[in-house]
């Protein structure tokens, strides 16, 4: 028997994050398949001018479902309110929610744990905003390197850069976001998201973009970026990725599902970018699409996704 039967779930979505709109069609998509499935489901969109406190009072909500993606409801805000209202909540807690957030944070979970993640520096968030202290700053880094925020998503402020020339105005683009900027070694090869739920991989995806890297376009606006499932790498890769994936998810102290974000190189070497804790979950999301080569409906996913949903 389901954990949460007869419950009144609420599908949380919406937020006050850039990514709003993408929540929006999680919410939707989760929304309509706890109905199919008969469940007492209710959508709350959670807005700007609203408090999520009283619109889960009122929806008289028993367990969260939730669709949020992004700052204050990904980071771990959202889950402490569910906490003290003491209301089950789907995804993984208030600390791990927080930690896989921050890359710099993650990166040095990750080090500490002697998972491979690609090597990197930090350079601060109150620097010059034209960049102009990144020649100076990064000048023993090897090119190409990847400069991105610390604390954003949907790759958004992330450059690659090829040139000396190009390093000013990629930091330059990251420093616009909250928080510090990263820059890495450039990971040469393929791209692999893993999927898990509970502890358990389902399995991983290949991300094959025709764009230079996996940037917005190719994540939500192009239809030319190719997903294989599974990736097209020896098995015995495949196995290395995902229990790096996993091994990644647990250092974070990660519950529920997650998707993990692995860069493999051309050799086979995998190294871990980021651990995603609420990862897009509509009926085309790449974690269903996982789910569904392994087997599961997307009206299972989601009822499995409500049965890991705790109360911390
Ligand atoms: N070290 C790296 N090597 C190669 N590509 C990278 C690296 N870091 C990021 N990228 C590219 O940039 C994308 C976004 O970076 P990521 O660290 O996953 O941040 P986000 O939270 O924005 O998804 C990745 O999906 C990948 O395509
Ligand atoms: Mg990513």
């Amino acid at each position: 028997m389901h954990p949460y039967a007869g419950k009144r779930v609420a599908v949380v979505m919406g937020g006050l994050s850039a990514e709003r709109e993408v929540s929006l069609g999680t919410g939707a998509g989760v929304l309509a398949a706890l109905l199919e499935r008969g469940w007492d489901a209710v959508a709350i969109d959670w807005r700007e001018g609203t408090s999520l406190a009283r619109l889960l009072d009122d929806a008289g909500a028993q367990v969260v479902w939730n669709a949020l993606h992004g700052t204050w409801g990904e980071d771990g805000a959202v889950q402490g309110l569910t906490s003290c209202a003491r209301i089950p909540c789907t995804g993984s807690g208030i600390l791990a929610s927080a930690l896989a957030m921050d890359k710099v944070i993650s990166k040095r979970i990750f080090e500490s744990n002697g998972l491979a993640t690609p090597r990197w520096s930090l350079l601060p968030h109150d620097g010059p905003a034209d960049g102009s202290d990144a020649a100076a700053r990064l000048a023993d880094r090897p090119l190409p390197c990847v400069v991105k925020p610390a604390n954003e998503g949907s790759s958004v402020g992330v450059s690659i850069v090829d040139a000396p020339a190009d390093l000013a105005a990629a930091v330059a683009a990251a420093r616009r976001f909250h928080g510090p900027v990263i820059v890495e070694d450039y990971i040469a090869g393929t791209e692999v998201f893993v999927g898990i739920l509970n502890g358990r991989v389902l399995g991983s995806v290949e991300v094959r973009p025709t764009t230079k890297f996996y940037d917005y376009d190719a994540k939500y606006k192009r239809s030319d970026t190719q997903y294989l499932i599974p990736p097209q790498l020896p098995a015995a890769t495949v196995a290395q990725i995902e229990a790096l994936a996993l091994a990644a998810y647990h250092a974070l102290g990660c519950s529920g599902h997650a998707r993990p974000d692995v860069r493999v190189t051309t050799a086979g070497e995998p190294f871990i970018l980021e651990v995603n804790t609420l990862p897009g979950m509509t009926k085309t999301s790449l974690l269903p699409k996982i789910a569904k080569h392994a087997g599961m409906d997307y009206p299972t996913l989601c009822e499995e996704i409500l049965a890991t949903a705790t109360s911390l």
